[in-house]
């Protein structure tokens, strides 16, 4: 898969809070957007699935126009700060339900990402009673178990401890052997930076490529 990205301008209210953004992203890639509170990250995923319009440019993905081609991605999961899910449901469940949306995620498809996040699927604690870092981790499963082409995690670690840290790591590298594109957004150089391909600066609204320089 490829996306191109072609003076991608969001205005909401007379604000720019995406401001000319020109960028191709390939599979196989893993993309970290860096940039302070407030400068973009979150809307730029939100373009990228469709959630907003653009005032102005294009996204392509494979050649068809979001927005007008499609409404969504056809292949794209995300977590986009807080995800919705039920408090009287387990993950399970919550996944489940979600799974059912699209029919073509199974059991083990569910189960394969809750392991993967480090939950356990036989969990009948509620989500209300999950810890922050559970919550997140169940974002994440969510975010992978149709194992998409286009995977956006805006700041996915968070509330993860090193054990959690390590897990998503593994499974951002396994998704991208398996040629997705991954977007991480992270708001400081935080520990995802080193598996990222290419890092772009994100602020006020523009995306500007970072030179590596020692980051390896
Ligand atoms: N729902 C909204 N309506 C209008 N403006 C918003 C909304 N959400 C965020 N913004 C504005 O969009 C800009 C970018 O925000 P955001 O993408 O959330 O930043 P980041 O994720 O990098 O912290 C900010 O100026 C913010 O105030
Ligand atoms: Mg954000």
């Amino acid at each position: 898969m490829y996306i191109e990205i072609k003076n991608l301008t969001k205005t909401i209210r007379g604000v720019t809070v995406l401001d000319h953004i020109t960028m191709t992203l390939e599979g196989g890639h893993i993309y970290g957007l860096r940039g302070k509170n407030g400068s973009g990250k979150t809307m730029f995923m939100r373009a990228l699935c469709g959630l907003i319009l653009p005032t102005e440019g294009s996204i392509c993905m494979d050649g068809k126009l979001l927005g007008r081609d499609m409404s969504f991605p056809e292949s794209v999961g995300a977590l986009i700060e807080n995800p919705a899910f039920l408090g009287g449901y387990t993950g399970f469940d919550n996944l489940k339900l979600l799974a059912s949306i699209k029919n073509e995620i199974s059991d083990t498809d569910i189960r394969a990402a809750m392991t993967a996040v480090g939950l356990e699927p036989e969990d009948r604690r509620k989500y209300r009673k999950y810890s922050l870092g559970m919550k997140q981790r169940l974002g994440i499963a969510c975010a992978v178990m149709e194992k998409p082409s286009l995977l956006l995690l805006d700041e996915p670690i968070n509330a993860l401890d090193e054990q959690g840290v390590k897990l998503i790591k593994k499974l951002i590298l396994k998704m991208k052997a398996a040629g997705a594109i991954i977007i991480v957004a992270c708001h400081d150089s935080g520990e995802l930076e080193y598996l990222s391909d290419e890092i772009f600066l994100v602020a006020e609204g523009k995306i500007k490529k970072e030179e590596r320089g020692d980051m390896g």
